[in-house]
């Protein structure tokens, strides 16, 4: 237990250069921390002095004792406004620098990090545990710098005030201490389980939010609102053992606490009674012991923070610790890419499934390339190869001859511009989502590639036209405009190569033919691979091959492949058949 606790408080070390950067605040922050115990430790003594000049009937003294009261504790108030903003307000900046360097990370991790990891377990990092952590370095510091000086002074008052009797009422406080201790570290585990449990909880939102269209077309939300009912009741249940625990703590620290007042009302009662110690001094220790009994209990209360603040940290960590699997190489060039596109014998594997095997073919500079396969067959595979979204083994994927390891993954990237199967899109405006990869480019530009995209004809029913704003707050968009806008954003870009991934599948053959035709004369002289379903698609490019599990079984001119006895021709049969079929409707 002791190891896994050390450990645990290991994970704090990612704070160390936060708290060096801070560290003045911090320490102005503590030096009004202790301005502030000081003012309240006189206090107690001016109200026994208040005491017994009552006791006296001196009323000349009490006033005077009043003021100072009221001074100190503008005094302690000052002190109070003090360090919170220093210490508070570092922990928020800490608390604000940790999630932006989280998010930044998030932008370096690869695909292989997303896949395994659900979007709402990571946004509860960036929040809930992050929140706990800021909780640590802020109040939990300050209620260990806190407990240790009240402690130690109060201690130190009441024996040099009051002698062996000082001592005595506050035998019962250790007990107090060791009980919270020991306990306090029982809730490290549990505040563990709430935070899993939140993070369930937020996965399970994020995901059936996102995924709402679904759930409602096959009129799932009774058993996904029963599934959710279930990761509920666990963060509650998770979060009634923390509460039961405490519920049981807390009363018992009471009941120990409260002989340390039994003890003082027997032994300084005594005292007072044979005239030893004045009614005012009984005041005073009655008041330090109060003071005393917090201190006492806090210990379990920041061991108790410092716990959950290294669990978070420890989940935090997990996060800014990944290394990105992809990564650009040392030496790697930051100039874009030049020239046609070769395969040298690629095959990929996801784990024992091998997806592409020995897949060989060139496109020379400004031809292009037509690849047609089955569904499973790999092609999106080797997309993400030669995007290195997942990453080619060395020399397999060339661009004008060079590795495309050589050079840096956005140089790589800005050389490409790849239409995915599945488009995403932001929530803005159309125009913004076409002009996202080149801001800058004008309006004459945005309505070129608007008009090859084959958008022109649509504009006029989104209520804004290119201004309309795209998604939950805007229009709903077919899944045909959707694939259109990602054309439009990945040709503006006037990439060296163009990757299409099955990127007109949404639209009608018809629609899809006129748009490649403009598309090719658009782009002249440009590297274009096309993945497609259609035959009638592949027939404008130069060269198509055609994929079957993950191997290159043909390969030729469209001519040559509709000549030849094999998979393409026999595609290429009965999709005329039905259009034909379609025709004649
Ligand atoms: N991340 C992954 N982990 C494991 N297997 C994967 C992963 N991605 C794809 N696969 C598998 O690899 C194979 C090829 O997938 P890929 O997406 O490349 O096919 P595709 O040819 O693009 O199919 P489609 O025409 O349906 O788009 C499939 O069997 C798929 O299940
Ligand atoms: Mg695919």
């Amino acid at each position: 237990m002791s190891n896994k606790k050390t450990s645990l408080l290991k994970e704090f070390r990612t704070l160390k250069p936060y708290l060096r950067h801070y560290r003045w605040a911090y320490l102005i922050g503590f030096a009004f921390l202790i301005i502030t115990d000081a003012g309240q430790i006189v206090i107690p003594r001016i109200v026994g002095a208040v005491v017994d000049g009552i006791a006296a009937g001196n009323a000349e003294n009490i006033l005077r004792w009043l003021l100072s009261i009221i001074l100190l504790a503008i005094f302690v108030a000052l002190g109070r406004y003090g360090w919170r903003i220093f210490i508070i307000g570092s922990a928020r900046r800490i608390e604000s620098e940790l999630r932006s360097r989280m998010y930044e990370k998030f932008l370096t991790l690869s695909q292989s990090f997303y896949m395994n990891h659900k979007t709402g377990d990571s946004m509860a990092r960036v929040t809930n545990d992050l929140d706990s952590v800021r909780m640590a370095v802020g109040m939990g510091t300050i209620a260990l710098i806190d407990g240790v000086f009240m402690t130690l002074v109060i201690i130190g008052t009441l024996f040099f005030s009051y002698g062996v009797l000082g001592l005595v009422v506050v035998v019962p406080l250790p007990l107090l201490t060791v009980f919270a201790l020991f306990f306090g570290r029982l809730i490290g585990p549990l505040f563990m389980k709430v935070q899993e449990r939140y993070s369930g909880i937020s996965e399970y939102l994020q995901e059936t939010l996102t995924g709402i269209r679904v759930i409602k077309s096959f009129v799932m939300e009774k058993k996904v609102h029963g599934d959710f009912a279930k990761v509920n009741d666990a963060y509650a249940q998770a979060n009634m053992n923390l509460v039961r625990f405490w519920g049981m703590l807390f009363p018992a620290m009471g009941f120990l606490a409260g002989l340390g007042v039994l003890f003082l009302l027997y032994f300084g009662g005594t005292e007072v009674l044979n005239g030893h110690l004045s009614a005012g001094d009984f005041i005073a220790m009655l008041s330090y012991l109060g003071m005393l009994i917090w201190p006492a209990m806090g210990a379990g209360w920041v061991v108790n923070m410092m716990q959950r603040g290294a669990a978070s940290m420890k989940r935090i960590n997990d996060i800014l610790d990944t290394q990105a699997d992809i990564i650009d190489l040392p030496g790697a060039v930051s100039l874009p890419f030049k020239g046609g596109l070769e395969c040298r014998s690629v095959s990929y594997r996801y784990g024992d499934a091998v997806v592409l095997a020995d897949v060989n073919f060139s496109v020379p500079e400004g031809d292009s390339l037509g690849i047609l396969g089955r569904t499973g067959s790999g092609k999106t595979t080797l997309v993400k190869l030669i995007t290195r979204i997942i990453d080619p083994p060395e020399a397999s994927i060339f661009i004008g001859g060079s590795d495309i390891r050589s050079h840096t993954r956005s140089a790589l990237r800005r050389s490409l511009g790849v239409v995915p199967q599945d488009v995403f899109l932001f929530s803005e405006t159309i125009r913004a989502n076409i002009v996202y990869a080149r801001p800058q480019a004008d309006s004459h530009e945005v309505n070129a590639a608007v008009k090859i995209a084959g958008l022109e004809a649509d504009l006029p029913f989104f209520p804004k036209g290119l201004d309309t704003i795209v998604g939950e707050k805007g229009v709903t968009l077919s899944g045909g405009q959707k694939q259109r806008i990602a054309i439009a954003r990945a040709i503006i870009t006037a990439p060296e190569i163009l990757i299409l991934d099955d990127a007109l599948s949404a639209v009608d053959a018809d629609t899809e033919e006129r748009i490649l035709k403009g598309l090719f004369e658009f782009r002249g002289g440009g590297t274009t691979v096309m993945i497609s379903h259609r035959v009638s698609a592949l027939a404008r490019c130069d060269n198509c091959l055609t994929l079957e599990d993950g191997r290159v079984t043909t390969h030729g001119t469209h001519e040559e492949l509709i000549a030849a006895e094999g998979f393409y021709r026999e595609i290429f049969n009965l999709q005329k058949l039905e259009r034909k079929a379609e025709h004649a409707q």
